[in-house]
C-alpha cells in the first residue's frame, strides 16, 4: 500500500481571508534604526501580528534560518548587509523564495533594482499607518490565496494516492507512469512547462477511479460489458473532479482522454491520430507500458521484452507510432533508463539476464 501523507496546510482550506487569522501571522521587521523597529512593532502588534526584529540584512538571514516569517518588511539602507543584498540572498533560500517582501525606502531610484531582485512591494519613508497596514494585508492575502490553491491541488494529488491505495496492484503506478511519460517527453523535446503538465496529468490520470465501485475495480476476472462501461466512466469522473481547478486546466485532456486510441477506437470520444493531444498520446503509451510490466489481479507482470513487443505491435493501432519509436529507442541493457523507472520491469529484466 502507498504511504499516505495528508496534504500540508489542509487547515487553510476554506479560510477566505487573512483577517480570519491575523493573530497567527508572523512578520519580520528588518531595520537598523531601533526607533523605526519599535514603531513598526507597535503598529503591527496592535493588529495582532507577531513581530520579529532584525537590525540588518545579516541578522535577517540568521533569523529566517531559525523561523519562517509570513512576510518581511525590509529597509534598504543598513550597515553590514543592506536590504538589496539581503533581498537577493532571501530569494535564493527555499524557505523565503516566495515569502512576500515589502521594501522600506526613502529613495525612488532604488525601487527598480529591488523589483528586479524580487521585491513584492514598497513603502516610502516616512510611512503612514493606514498605507502600511493596507500593503501588509494585501500581500498576506495574496499569499493566502496561493496557499489555498496549493492546498486544493494537494487534496487532489492525495485523492489520486487514495485511489492507488484501494488497489494493491496499482501501487506507485501513477509515479511510474509520470516518470516514463517524462522520459518520453524529454526525448520529444518538450518544454519545461509541457513536462510539468505531463507530470501532473500522469499523476492524476486515474483519479476518477475514486468513483468506481470496489468490486469492479478489483475484479480478478474479465469485466462484463456493464462493468466495463462503469469502469470507463473514470475518465469523465476524473475530469469533473479536476475541472474546477484552473491550475490543472492544461492537464485536463490527459485525464479525460488517456484511453483514446490512435486508430479512433478508444473512449470517451473516439478521437483519432493527432486529434488526440500530444501529451495525452505520451501518457497513453506510458500507462499501458507500466500496466503490462506490473502484476494485475488477472495476470502476472509481463517480461519487459514481451511488453515492448506488444507496444511495438500496437503502433498505429492503439499508439502514436512516433512515440512508440522513442520508447523502443530506450530499449534494453545499453539504454537502461526504463529499468530505473519501472521496478517490475527492472526485476524482470534482471531475471531475464540471469538466465
Ligand atoms: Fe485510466
Amino acid at each position: 500500500m502507498v504511504a499516505m501523507n495528508f496534504p500540508k496546510n489542509v487547515s487553510h482550506l476554506g479560510n477566505g481571508s487573512v483577517f480570519d487569522n491575523e493573530a497567527n501571522q508572523c512578520i519580520l521587521v528588518v531595520d537598523d534604526e531601533a526607533l523605526i523597529r519599535k514603531i513598526l512593532k507597535q503598529m503591527l502588534s496592535s493588529k495582532g501580528y507577531i513581530v520579529w526584529e532584525a537590525g540588518n540584512g545579516k541578522e535577517a538571514l540568521e533569523r529566517v534560518d531559525q523561523l519562517t516569517p509570513d512576510l518581511i518588511l525590509l529597509d534598504i539602507a543598513m550597515p553590514e548587509m543592506n536590504g538589496l543584498e539581503a533581498l537577493e540572498e532571501l530569494r535564493k533560500r527555499p524557505q523565503t523564495r516566495l515569502t512576500p517582501i515589502i521594501m522600506i525606502t526613502a529613495y525612488e531610484q532604488e525601487k527598480t533594482k529591488a523589483f528586479e531582485l524580487g521585491a513584492n512591494d514598497f513603502i516610502s519613508k516616512p510611512f503612514q499607518y493606514d498605507e502600511l497596514m493596507a500593503r501588509v494585508r494585501a500581500q498576506l492575502r495574496l499569499q493566502q490565496a496561493i496557499r489555498d490553491l496549493e492546498d486544493a491541488e494537494n487534496i487532489l494529488f492525495f485523492i489520486a494516492k487514495v485511489v492507488e491505495a484501494r488497489d494493491a496492484y496499482t501501487e506507485h503506478h501513477t509515479e511510474r507512469v509520470a516518470a516514463v511519460a517524462q522520459l518520453l517527453g524529454q526525448k520529444l523535446g518538450l518544454s519545461q512547462r509541457e513536462l510539468k503538465v505531463l507530470r501532473r496529468g500522469a499523476l492524476l490520470h486515474d483519479i476518477g477511479k475514486v468513483g468506481i465501485p470496489e468490486p469492479i475495480l478489483n475484479k480478478p476476472g474479465p469485466l462484463t460489458p456493464e462493468e466495463r462501461a462503469e469502469m470507463e466512466r473514470h475518465v469523465l469522473i476524473g475530469y469533473e473532479i479536476c475541472q474546477p481547478l484552473r491550475t490543472l486546466k492544461e492537464a485536463l485532456p490527459i485525464i479525460k482522454h488517456h484511453h483514446e486510441k490512435w486508430d479512433g477506437t478508444g473512449y470517451p470520444d473516439g478521437l483519432a491520430g493527432e486529434e488526440i493531444p500530444l501529451l495525452v498520446r505520451i501518457v497513453s503509451v506510458a500507462d499501458v507500458f507500466d500496466a503490462l510490466t506490473s502484476d494485475r489481479p488477472y495476470r502476472p507482470a509481463w517480461p519487459l521484452k514481451k511488453a515492448l513487443e506488444y507496444i511495438r505491435e500496437q503502433a498505429g493501432k492503439h499508439f502514436d507510432p512516433e512515440i512508440v519509436k522513442i520508447l523502443m529507442d530506450e530499449n534494453l541493457p545499453e539504454k537502461p533508463d526504463l529499468y530505473l523507472y519501472c521496478s517490475q520491469a527492472e526485476k524482470q529484466s534482471a531475471n531475464e539476464r540471469a538466465h
